[in-house]
């Protein structure tokens, strides 16, 4: 007899197709998320879930879901499962790395890129019909090329910014992490290894890009903020809580910092409404790792995982441990 799993989103058919080779599939075919209610009820009997960052997977929802065997996300970021109950509870958990970091790279440069030159800021202005008169500093935003980038966070997808940065646009980096890289890996990304207080001090743009835990929660608050050049721009890509929304819309609004680029929000899909006044914030609904082919392969690492937990193999890519 196949055992039965879950699938909390719409995904694409051919990686529910293979699931349902292993699997009888309930398919939740819908991009509207299951309530943790429904996320319980849909769960009984299941022994596998592919599950995204929409859904909690805590203490309380293991507890009634005693068949579940292996949390398998299609998402990196795993902040949304407790490990700890997690381990307790025998169950195994998966994320997908390394299949989105250049794709989400790409995109945390083009975020940086259009807050520090007013690209949407600039497109409303000239769709509203404003566009007259040629000036001298019609949109003039701040240089990228050249400049300092202070990289917090220097995971997979910090080191492939870096390295854009570093290689196409000649920017010096800084970084902080918890350790520093090898020397040889930083000589290759020409980064160098600060404190958090010297990067944003010293930083002409500043990257997010840590992973949100209890310690990284508004990593960058009112305080950081102030430490920030007037003409910096702030980007994030990591996940909303890690910046303080609601100070960071406060310095924008306050002309403490020059522009911003955010891909998530602290309560996505709902946004700061101090952030939606300020004309000097990119503001995207979390999509960084959005390319037909990265959300294709996501969910293939998600089903790798899935099928390998089913069949009592090692997962391929565990959350680390
Ligand atoms: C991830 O994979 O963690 C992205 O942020 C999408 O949720």
């Amino acid at each position: 007899m196949q055992p039965h799993i879950l699938v909390t989103r719409r995904i694409f058919p051919e990686t529910i197709e293979r699931l349902r080779a292993h699997a009888v599939v309930d398919w939740h075919d819908a991009d509207t998320p299951l309530s943790p209610a429904e996320l319980v009820q849909r769960l009984q009997g299941k022994v596998a879930v592919l599950g995204s960052s929409t859904e909690r997977f805590d203490a309380e929802l293991l507890a009634q879901c005693p068949q579940l065997k292996a949390v398998c996300l299609l998402t990196v970021g795993y902040n949304n499962v407790d490990l700890a109950a997690c381990a307790e509870r025998g169950v195994a958990v998966s994320h997908a790395p390394d299949v989105l970091t250049e794709t989400t790279a790409d995109f945390g440069f083009a975020l940086m890129l259009a807050a520090a030159r007013r690209v949407s800021e600039s497109e409303h202005f000239l769709r509203a019909g404003r566009w007259g008169d040629w000036s001298i500093d019609l949109f003039a935003g701040a240089e990228v090329h050249g400049r300092v980038l202070g990289v917090l966070g220097m995971g997979r997808i910090g080191q492939a910014i870096a390295r854009r940065a570093h290689r196409g646009f000649d920017m010096p980096v800084l970084y902080s992490n918890r350790s520093p890289l090898p020397a040889q890996r930083e000589a290759e990304l020409g980064a160098r290894w600060v404190d958090r207080s010297t990067l944003l001090q010293q930083s002409d743009h500043v990257m997010v890009v840590t992973p949100y835990t209890p310690q990284t929660h508004h990593l960058v608050g009112a305080a950081e903020l102030a430490l920030m050049k007037p003409t910096a721009t702030l980007t994030n890509i990591a996940r909303g809580g890690v910046v303080d929304d609601a100070a960071l819309a406060q310095a924008l609004s306050e002309g403490r910092l020059a522009a911003a680029g955010l891909d998530v929000f602290e309560g996505e899909p709902e946004v700061h409404p101090a952030l939606l006044r300020c004309a000097n914030v990119v503001l995207t609904p979390h999509i960084a790792s959005a390319t037909q082919g990265t959300r294709r392969a996501m969910c293939e690492v998600a089903a790798d995982n899935l099928i390998a937990a089913l069949h009592g193999q090692p997962l391929p890519t565990p959350v680390p441990g």
